[in-house]
């Protein structure tokens, strides 16, 4: 006999329902739902990086066979409500960057709709611009608020902790601006219907989209474009990765729409090309950090300083939220965090992967190992003296905090028993060899309630919420949470996600995914059975909406990780191997091991890849990313790759919800690329402070 909410299947190693619809291809992405007679969109974009249009001649692209539509500032129609400026497309002949959509061409098919882009001539008003990045300016601002953040935020005396210190690290760590790429581009169908419409659907606008969730397609999308939200729809039950990027709708999604208004009753699609993904889609931020550790003579932290400069978009502002870090991860009794941001003519960044945890603890944890080095103790053991009792920086007590236990069991599962303190002690013919870790935490994340509704139809329950499953395994860890929810097998669950007019929900992002969903679907199944028992009619339903425990906010609400790698430096060409990582977590309750821990090697992943190769070029004379594909930008391909662990705390967080479980999604990102500096630094002596660590570095 089956009881509600007892594990039958959360902890459990279950396949991926969703896996044989994704290896036999039918699983469909956003592009690749079946059109009736579909015209395809291809953009045309600036080719200054500011100024203003002063003609447009489209009159050799309208003349080619096939062309339906030339959309350009001049003939698209209006937009609406929206405090988005990056999303207001076509609305003026200015140009914020280079790469802006300024017009687009929607053609028969997409070979001529590229053709025909390439045939209208834009003649410009240049003006001057600025898009390099330049931490050392003398225009720099102090904005108000990062994210939730303040600008500038002060704790005890930084001053007084640096003039006692026994120890001292004052250095700068800095990367460039990094691209999401997910495997599937950014891509859309948009169909704008007159009417009731010819195929019975009511709705004016339809858009099939790769995005991260729903919710910010319908919440931004129908007042921008003049519609009800009861006008619009969002179908998105598939998307290959997004990594932030596809955590809100770009310039390309209002685009497509704009040309699907003016070709009523035809679908438009678009995919972006990886080169365009490169000027629209959003990135993560270069960023500058000086970090200033003080420690007394056992290794005690005084004083964290961390001064976070950033370059920002004049179009539309983002910068990563950097400084959390330093302000809670280990103890100090003085804390200053200060964020300064550039001005630029630039495309707007975006949240990507461990927005601000990544960049923070790259300086923090590359720090405390320059910490560890400079007071001759183990890096461990420092952290180990640091841990402290409370959140340092409100008094808040956690909710929960294991980083002693990721710390110590990764430290024996990795063998780092087996590292010599000194450094370039270990060589294997012309590699040296090394070992690095780094600690790594990532915040409870709670913007909005998700709601969940259940119905009895056909003998299933139908578990509907407007969740989003980015190739993370949230259509299998959804339905092992309602299966024991509901005390039946997982079979007897039929779930809906992906699609607005299911139930509103929090996107895939934050790392909240499961615990927001899953205390949602918890909650209407609890509330199901109460109201229909065990023996339900059919059609009954229920519609519950999940909020975070009461008092919630009187804690300190983080995930945490250790993150342990090998790295081989080969003394003749400068290159850098990383043989094998460990990540081990503290992350609460895991729903299902096997896309946990694909979550975790696939954060490892991307760290790794920051770390050693990813780097983007703007070309100051034009304002445009010069290596704007993958053969100029290397992504960590499986050559790159060696053998991957990742381990974990059993924890449950009630304080999360009551799936128990913490964010996993990005904890894997953060602190990787430190991890990796730190054995480098152990295999050779030579510190690498600027990523990534490219051979001209090592030699
Ligand atoms: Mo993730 S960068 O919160 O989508």
């Amino acid at each position: 006999m089956m009881r509600p909410n007892d594990p039958q299947n959360i902890g459990a190693p279950r396949r991926r329902i969703d896996g044989p619809l994704k290896v036999s291809g039918t699983a469909p992405y956003a592009f690749e739902h079946p059109q009736e007679n579909p015209a395809y969109l291809w953009p045309i974009t600036a080719p200054i990086a500011k100024g203003e249009i002063t003609a447009i001649d489209a009159s050799a692209a309208n003349a080619l066979p096939g062309v339906l539509l030339v959309l350009t500032h001049e003939n698209a129609s209006r937009l609406w409500i929206g405090t988005d400026a990056a999303l207001k497309v076509l609305q003026s002949p200015k140009i914020a960057h280079h790469g802006q959509f300024i017009g687009a061409v929607v053609a028969e098919d997409a070979q001529t709709a590229r053709q025909a882009a390439a045939l209208v001539r834009v003649t410009c008003d240049a003006r001057p611009f600025d898009v390099e990045f330049r931490p050392d300016a003398n225009d720099l601002e102090i904005p108000k608020k990062v994210g939730g953040e303040p600008g500038e935020h002060r704790r005890g005396d930084m001053q007084a902790a640096w003039s006692q210190a026994a120890h001292q690290v004052d250095q700068t760590y800095s990367h460039p601006a990094h691209f999401h790429n997910p495997l599937e581009p950014h891509a859309l169908i948009a169909l704008w219907r007159d009417g009731g419409g010819s195929d019975g659907n009511k709705k004016r606008l339809t858009i099939w989209d790769a995005n991260q969730g729903v919710l910010t397609a319908q919440a931004l999308l129908p007042p921008l474009l003049g519609l009800l939200p009861t006008q619009f729809e969002v179908i998105s039950p598939y998307t290959g990765g997004g990594f932030g990027g596809k955590g809100l709708p770009h310039a390309h999604v209002v685009l497509t729409c704009l040309a699907a208004k003016a070709l009523r009753g035809r679908a438009v699609k678009y995919a972006m090309t990886r080169h365009q993904m490169f000027a629209t889609t959003g990135y993560r931020p270069a960023s500058h950090n000086r970090m200033r550790l003080a420690a007394d003579a056992e290794g005690q932290l005084l004083g964290i300083e961390h001064h976070i400069t950033a370059p920002d978009s004049r179009l539309k502002s983002y910068i990563d939220a950097s400084g959390g870090g330093a302000r809670m991860m280990y103890a100090a009794p003085a804390c200053d965090t200060v964020y300064h941001r550039q001005m630029l003519d630039i495309s707007p960044g975006i949240f990507m992967r461990g927005p601000g945890e990544f960049t923070g603890a790259f300086a923090l944890e590359t720090a405390m190992d320059e910490l560890a080095h400079d007071c001759g103790l183990d890096p461990i053991e420092l952290r180990l003296r640091n841990e402290p009792k409370v959140n340092p920086d409100n008094d808040k007590p956690f909710s929960t905090r294991n980083l002693v236990a990721c710390l110590n069991e990764g430290a024996a599962a990795f063998g780092w028993a087996d590292r010599p303190a000194a450094p370039r002690t270990r060589r294997e013919g012309e590699w040296l060899i090394g070992l690095g870790m780094a600690g790594a935490t990532f915040p409870h994340v709670y913007m909005l309630p998700s709601r969940c509704r259940v119905r009895f139809l056909d003998g299933r329950y139908v578990v509907q919420l407007g969740a989003s499953d980015i190739g993370t395994g949230a259509w299998t860890a959804l339905t092992q949470i309602a299966a024991d929810a509901l005390a039946v097998p997982m079979d007897q669950i039929k779930l809906e996600i992906g699609q607005s007019g299911l139930a509103l929900a929090w996107l895939a992002g934050g790392s909240a995914g499961t615990y927001s969903w899953g205390g949602a679907i918890i909650k209407a199944a609890n509330k199901f059975r109460d109201k229909h028992g065990d023996t339900p009619k059919e059609g009954a339903h229920v519609v519950a909406t999940s909020r975070p425990p009461k008092g919630y906010k009187d804690y300190s609400m983080h995930a945490y990780g250790a993150h342990f790698a090998e790295a081989r430096v080969n003394t003749v060409t400068g290159e850098v191997r990383v043989p094998r990582m460990l990540g081990a977590y503290a992350a609460g309750r895991i729903v299902n091991p096997v896309t946990a821990r694909s979550q975790m090697i696939g954060g490892m992943t991307m760290g790794i890849s920051a770390a050693l190769h990813e780097e983007s070029v703007i070309d100051p004379r034009y304002g445009n990313v010069v290596n704007a594909d993958f053969a100029g930008y290397h992504i960590a391909a499986h050559a790159d790759i060696g053998k991957l662990d990742a381990i974990w705390i059993d924890e449950f967080d009630e304080w999360f919800g009551p799936t128990g479980a913490k964010g996993i999604g990005e904890i894997g990102i953060v602190g990787v690329p430190a991890a990796i500096g730190n054995a480098i630094f152990n295999a050779t002596g030579i510190r690498l402070r600027e990523m990534p660590f490219t051979p001209d570095k090592l030699l």
